[in-house]
């Protein structure tokens, strides 16, 4: 098999803290699972504007387009509070997303089992569950236009904000859904506001047309948004996956993570247009950000980023088995009681630091192998 080739870009805060935690998984999975990776390393966020003036670099972009996979810790944080806007961190990650046409958002919503009690729902709502949102990322009401702020005219002003979607736009993203729902259990649930917005119209059609000539063989259901979002509180394990909007999907993917507990634990993937070797364009990241507040004390969770890992071998590298392999790593040690400072509940007990549960993860990883 030929090398994956990995773009390693830490960024700012705790992002290295914890991609010295997924160096050392790859490195283990180099040594004992024979998976060869390409990993380069580059800066993005404030540690490029250190380094060169501008957030991404060029070549970094570049290098970005080239590669199977980039894996990001995270950008930001208050040294560059006051930069301007042009420069600032997240412009870096904003660009790749651009650049790389990363159409596709994954946030999957997971629960392990030994953090059921973390959720503000009932065990029984939440045990066991498995979800994940589809985000369209680069189109919707946060592009169109017109947009601006402007004098009404009659003394006053009018805010506009332009909700605008095409066809191309809206299939490449459902195809995407669908293809993720033949690698899990086969169950779409598209969402929406068909009955107030035309755009919600055209989604439906849309997404039925994909369905219907493409992948007959997935369950397709449709749901408004706002229900949509009733129903992930109150039967979340009703859903497989969910595709949606831009807007809704910010909205009901921070709503879905927060069933199952820390932001220390959430991965996510935007995938863009498949490359000439058949992988989709790909960014794998933790959903949190820099966490100015921990950094450099040592009390990062580093799951968020690991599973970021597993995703990246899952859906760039056909290596299910091996990201099932982490996934069940990372469950072990939560079962085992293994705690980093953000998964403590109130009865206390003592936290491993960000290394501490780099060890207990590799330990597993290793009876496992
Ligand atoms: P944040 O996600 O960095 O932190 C929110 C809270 O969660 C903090 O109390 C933090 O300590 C905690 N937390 C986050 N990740 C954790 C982890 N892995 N382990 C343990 N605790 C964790 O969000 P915040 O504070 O709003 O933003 C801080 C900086 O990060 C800002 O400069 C912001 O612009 C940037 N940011 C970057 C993102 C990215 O790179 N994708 C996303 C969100 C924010
Ligand atoms: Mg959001």
């Amino acid at each position: 098999m030929s090398n994956l080739s990995l773009l390693i870009l830490p960024g700012d805060g705790i992002g290295p803290e914890v991609m010295t935690q997924v160096e050392r998984v790859i490195d283990w999975l180099g040594d004992q699972r024979g998976l060869k990776f390409d990993v380069s390393r580059d800066l993005v966020g404030g540690a490029a504007y250190d380094e060169h003036g501008v957030p991404l670099a060029d070549e970094t972009m570049a290098k970005a387009q080239e590669v199977d996979a980039v894996l990001l810790g995270a950008v930001g944080g208050p040294a560059y509070d006051n930069l301007d806007f042009s420069v600032k961190p997240e412009r870096g990650l904003l660009r790749l997303r651009k650049e790389m046409d990363l159409f596709s958002n994954l946030r999957p919503a997971q629960c392990f089992d030994a953090l059921s009690d973390f959720s503000s729902l009932k065990k029984e709502v939440i045990s066991g569950l498995d979800i994940m949102i589809v985000r369209e990322l680069t189109s919707g009401v946060y592009f169109g236009e017109p947009r601006g702020i402007q004098d009404d005219n009659e003394g006053g002003r009018v805010g506009v904000n332009t909700q605008r979607y095409t066809t191309n736009e809206i299939r490449r993203v459902a195809r995407s859904a669908f293809e993720l729902a033949r690698r899990r259990s086969n169950k779409v649930c598209s969402m929406e506001k068909a009955n107030v917005m035309e755009s919600g119209i055209l989604w439906r059609e849309e997404v039925s047309w994909v369905h219907e000539n493409e992948y007959p063989d997935v369950e397709l259901s449709h749901m408004y948004a706002d229900n949509g979002a009733m129903q992930l509180v109150r039967a979340p394990k009703q859903f497989d996956v969910i595709v949606t909007d831009n807007l809704f999907g910010d909205i009901l993917s921070d709503c879905a993570a927060m069933l199952t507990g820390s932001l220390g634990m959430l991965p996510s993937a935007s995938l863009g247009a498949p490359m000439e070797n058949g992988r989709p364009k790909a960014l794998y990241e933790p959903v949190h950000g820099s966490a100015p507040d921990i950094t450099g004390q040592g009390k990062a969770n580093p799951i968020a980023c690991i599973l970021s890992l597993a995703m990246a071998l899952r859906y760039s590298f056909d290596q299910g088995e091996e990201a099932a392999r982490i996934e069940k790593a990372v469950e072990k040690v939560l079962a085992d009681g293994v705690r980093t400072g953000d998964l403590m509940g109130p009865d206390g007990g003592t936290p491993v630091s960000t290394s501490g549960m780099g060890d207990a993860i590799l330990d597993a990883l290793s009876e496992s192998a």
